[in-house]
């Protein structure tokens, strides 16, 4: 329990304050595609205490060393033996497609006309967009993920409805109202005079709140009109510290109708960057399908690509080739692309890059994959000041996790512990890569927020130590 006392030297009630014990991992720098036992930036801190003040961290120490003093009545939750790490940062996920997610056989257009706009269309009930966002966020933090770049709906409640939730619980949240004004049916349609009055009081009422902040988005290029594309690009122009999200280059005949559609434009990202959409803060899901010419584009701007494994597979879009982005500059951040992708786990999102690179030829380590679900994704979106490490100062956005859950990962990890013992640096990935591998919202114990419980695992027995 948060421990909440009045200061007696300055007479203010004092921040709540907790302490959790266990095997600290988090990364200083990007491991790359380096070897696994080569990889630089991984900083592990086996039985140490991270000092959670209010809703960020005070400070973190080996475990054999004593508290300071004003800590010293502090209870310590304990988590030996457990790891503790940043929450995921999930940069690509559609908050009404938990209505969706696993439908059954369809391409990317197919799909949407199917299962998604029809799912969609339900969003324009308040009740709906409100239960619908209480119901993601939650499911979220069940998952490990305690920021994300979020997909609503076209209706304005639905980004209403996520800032407000977002809000109450202090969580790190950039979204904003879906644009589309053609190709999609009655009732997921808007208009560019109706969209950028919506855009704009939502940019004022919520962007920079609490750790809230707004995205221009555009949902892909087919669904809006050359007008509505450049409405969008004036505002991003206007309010430059906001964020841009869109989907690019996912599928084959998604890019055919593109290029039909935008005749004039030398590629499917072109028609996002001729008109000022591509920024350091722009996130383009996918990019499957893109060219040399727009790497060069996306890097020159520091926009990012937000790789979202599981959906690619699902969908049958195709095989990202992360190590030719790396290679020519591009930033890539992993994501779920709930209800494309078939979890919201970011564990299972890894294992699944971890089979996509693998099919090229290309081994993804763990220390790589879960750099860019926390520090890597938090520089992309220009906040590691904030979240994505485990460092004095930054938000208390903390997850708890077995590393083993259930008799084959246990057995898995008992081995792994035992070669661990021998040669620690090599070694330490076999386990943390068995995790990875075999893991997902089963092996987690519990969801810090901003320094609030907001998920704990009902099986878990949490002990207090001291
Ligand atoms: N492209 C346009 N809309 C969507 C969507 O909702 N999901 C995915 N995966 N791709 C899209
Ligand atoms: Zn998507």
């Amino acid at each position: 329990m948060p421990d909440s006392r009045l200061d007696s030297a300055s007479g203010q009630t004092a921040q709540p304050r907790r302490v959790l014990r266990g095997d600290l991992l988090d990364f200083t720098a990007d491991p790359g595609f380096a070897l696994p036992a080569e990889s630089p930036g991984v900083r592990w801190r086996p039985d140490h205490v991270l000092l959670i003040e209010g809703e960020r961290i005070a400070a973190i120490q080996p475990a054999t060393e004593s508290l300071p003093l004003e800590w010293a009545d502090v209870p310590v939750t304990d988590h030996r033996g457990q790891l503790i790490m940043p929450g995921f940062i999930d940069t690509h996920v559609h908050c009404p497609q938990l209505d969706v997610i696993a439908s059954y056989g369809a391409e990317l257009l197919d799909w949407l006309n199917t299962y998604t706009f029809p799912a969609e269309r339900r969003y324009i009930d308040p009740a709906v967009a409100h239960e619908g966002a209480e119901r993601f966020l939650h499911a979220l933090w069940a998952h490990g993920t305690t920021s994300a770049v979020v997909f609503p709906t076209v209706h304005k409640v639905s980004a209403e409805a996520l800032f407000d939730q977002a809000k109450a619980h202090h969580m790190r949240l950039i979204t904003g109202k879906v644009l589309m004004d053609r190709h999609a049916p009655e009732g997921l349609l808007d208009d560019v005079d109706q969209a950028e009055k919506d855009c704009v009081d939502l940019i004022d009422r919520f962007h920079g709140q609490d750790r809230l902040a707004f995205a221009v988005t555009v949902r892909f290029a087919p669904t809006s009109t050359p007008e509505q594309l450049t409405m969008a690009g004036r505002l991003c122009q206007a309010y430059a510290g906001t964020y841009m999200q869109t989907h690019v280059a996912e599928n084959r005949d998604e890019v055919k109708w593109v290029a039909s559609l935008f005749p004039t434009a030398r590629s499917y990202l072109d028609v996002y960057d001729r008109e000022g959409l591509i920024g350091p803060r722009a996130v383009l899901a996918h990019g499957i399908w893109l060219d040399a010419n727009d790497r060069a584009v996306l890097k020159a701007h520091g926009a990012q690509i937000a790789h979202s494994p599981s959906s690619n597979l699902f969908l049958g879009s195709g095989l990202f080739n992360w190590l030719e982005a790396e290679r020519e500059g591009v930033h890539v951040s992993l994501a779920s692309d709930v209800g494309g992708g078939t979890s919201l786990s970011m564990l299972r999102n890894i294992a699944d890059a971890y089979k996509i690179q693998a099919l090229q030829g290309v081994r993804l380590s763990a220390w790589k994959a879960l750099y860019t679900c926390t520090l890597g994704a938090a520089s992309h979106l220009g906040l590691a000041d904030e979240i994505g490490r485990l460092e004095p100062g930054c938000m208390a956005d903390v997850v708890v996790w077995n590393v083993a859950h259930g008799p084959v990962p246990e057995h898995r990890d008992r081995i792994a512990q035992q070669n661990l013992a021998r040669v620690l640096h090599a070694n330490l990935h076999e386990r943390v890569f068995a995790w990875v591998t075999m893991g997902d919202e089963r092996n987690l114990v519990s969801t810090y927020v901003a320094g609030q419980c907001v998920h704990h695992a009902q099986s878990v027995a949490q002990a207090t130590v001291q």
